[in-house]
């Protein structure tokens, strides 16, 4: 009880009349600017989690192309659990990060096996499926089931940092994380207007990738600069900052990751090829001291299941997993 209590504490974001005049103003905003995405009138929690797990890590420009696509392919988690996961990775094609459609085909499969092919309604409940974390798990109690949860995605993260700097301490990639974590997601759930969550939550997502952006935001358009004390000011936040990630010669090993799926969706009637030509073909100055490095790309790529490794007399043989 003293840990909740010092919890909220730490949490408090003001004034309640400044609260609620900010949750007033950016839900008018919404009602006459909200974008018109396909999810948005789902119901059916296999579509919306086929949209939650797409717009983790892509661009919405990108998922509304390519959802439309996939659900008429895998319409059903039954469907979708029957598939062989090598056409569901080569159904995620232009996508990028290639082991969310891994992670989704096994969510369908556990599903079917043990929760007779339903999402569960909580979430508690949600996040202990395999691939589901604390922001899928709440979009889909949101989003799906009416839960008046908090739903915090990066864009949403970004406007409440600026809104309540002071309050909401900025995210780090620390061993702290957790605890740092926490303090966002306990602001977004104090902030959620009655009965309103999935419109507020919404409402946060779209001021946050229209206005609130992170590169130049358009303060002078914003429906709540008036209360905003990073308006004008905007110092880019740590999360905003590029994280450095593992890279060879200033490309990501993420890329080389998407390459190397890309080019096994592509080998036209030989389903394998060997190390050595798959390395050439995409990363063409390839040479001896890449050697060790290409081949724990492809040892994580077999651990995420996005491919299949086979130990020949000749060398290593890859392709796409059954
Ligand atoms: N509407 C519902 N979920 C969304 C998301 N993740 N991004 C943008 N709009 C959404």
């Amino acid at each position: 009880m003293g840990n909740r209590k010092s919890r909220t504490r730490r949490c408090s974001l003001g004034p309640i009349r400044r609260r609620s005049t900010i949750t007033a103003s950016l839900l008018r905003w919404y009602r006459r600017n909200s974008r018109d995405l396909p999810w948005r009138g789902e119901r059916d929690p296999y579509r919306i989690l086929v949209s939650e797990v797409m717009l983790q890590q892509t661009q919405v420009g990108r998922v509304l192309a390519k959802y439309p696509l996939f659900l008429s392919r895998f319409p059903s988690f039954q469907k979708l659990a029957r598939a062989k996961s090598s056409s569901v990775i080569k159904a995620w094609q232009g996508m990028g990060y290639n082991g969310r459609a891994v992670r989704l085909w096994r969510l369908a499969r556990t599903l079917m096996l043990d929760g007779g092919g339903k999402l569960p309604g909580d979430t508690r409940a949600l996040q202990k499926l395999p691939g589901i974390g604390l922001y899928t798990a709440s979009a889909l109690a949101c989003f799906t089931f009416g839960k008046q949860v908090a739903v915090v995605d990066t864009n949403v993260s970004r406007v409440l940092y600026r809104l309540f700097p002071a309050s909401v301490r900025r995210r780090t990639v620390s061993r702290n994380e957790t605890i740092r974590r926490g303090d966002l997601w306990d602001a977004a759930a104090s902030l959620l207007p009655k009965g309103r969550a999935k419109q507020w939550n919404q409402a946060l997502m779209d001021l946050g990738s229209t206005i609130c952006t992170a590169r130049a935001p358009k303060c002078g358009a914003c429906p709540v600069q008036a209360h905003c004390p990073s308006a004008h000011q905007i110092n880019r936040t740590r999360a905003d900052q590029r994280k450095r990630e593992p890279a060879r010669e200033g490309i990501p090993n993420r890329i080389y990751r998407g390459r190397i799926v890309e080019a096994l969706r592509n080998l036209n009637g030989t389903s394998s090829i060997g190390q050595h030509q798959l390395a050439v073909s995409i990363k063409p100055n390839y040479r001896r001291g890449d050697r060790k490095w290409f081949r724990q790309i492809l040892v994580d790529l077999e651990r995420d299941g996005l491919v299949r490794l086979a130990r020949t007399t000749t060398g290593l043989r890859v392709s796409l997993p059954d």
